[in-house]
């Protein structure tokens, strides 16, 4: 490897050590625990990162503790750091609904949530929905309707089922439809996942025809 100080920037006869020395930057950027302040004109404000940083989250009523960088999405921070695994990974990029949570009571695509953003708030995951050894309503309903085959969306299209019916206890067709329309199956399981919705619903709910 060639020394650094010996490498110098064509024609301007400064090498990049000197350069960084000069203008105040360290070599090497130290990774920070915790957050810093740094001051702004007429506020303080806390940066996070680039290293590790402590969270405490709340996930199906539980506590956890994770360190994590804070550009680390809560998927990540879940599948990569709390063995939480049944939200699953596919577009990584708010497409598929694979990865839904629900969030304070919303769902959203864990993969495009910042991990560090979810703290104080209520996390939901597909393990968080039976009650012991019980399966959710809707849980079972995609069992009793077939509603999948390789898999890979049920566990999003459960949490986003569960947030629908939650906020929609008799939904018609074309609302479960609107409804899930965030999630995709790759398989084409929608009839399936439409009539298991249905038999979930609390009121009842109106099944496809
Ligand atoms: S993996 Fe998050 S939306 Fe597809
Ligand atoms: S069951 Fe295979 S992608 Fe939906």
């Amino acid at each position: 490897m060639q020394d650094d100080d010996k490498v110098k920037e064509k024609g301007s006869g400064l090498s990049r050590r000197t350069f960084l020395k000069a203008s105040g930057i360290s070599l090497s950027v130290p990774l920070v625990i915790g957050h810093r302040v740094i001051k702004v004109p007429g506020a303080e404000v806390r940066v996070y990162g680039p290293g590790k940083v402590p969270l405490k989250l709340s996930i199906n009523g539980k506590s956890y503790n994770a360190d994590v960088e804070p550009r680390v999405t809560l998927l990540e921070a879940l599948r990569n750091e709390l063995d939480l695994t049944g939200a699953k990974r596919v577009c990584d990029r708010a497409t598929c609904g694979a990865c839904t949570m629900i969030v304070d009571g919303k769902p959203v695509y864990s993969c495009s949530v910042l991990a560090i953003e979810t703290q104080g708030k209520s996390i939901t995951t597909v393990e968080g929905l039976m009650q012991g050894d019980t399966l959710h309503p809707v849980q079972q309903a995609f069992i009793d309707n077939d509603a999948q085959q390789c898999g890979f969306c049920t566990p999003g299209f459960v949490v986003a089922s569960k947030a629908f019916l939650d906020k929609n206890a008799n939904p018609t067709p074309e609302q479960v439809r609107k409804g899930l329309g965030g999630n995709l199956c790759r398989c084409g399981t929608y009839m399936g996942v439409r009539a298991a919705v249905a038999q979930a619903a609390p009121k009842g709910g109106k099944r496809n025809g």
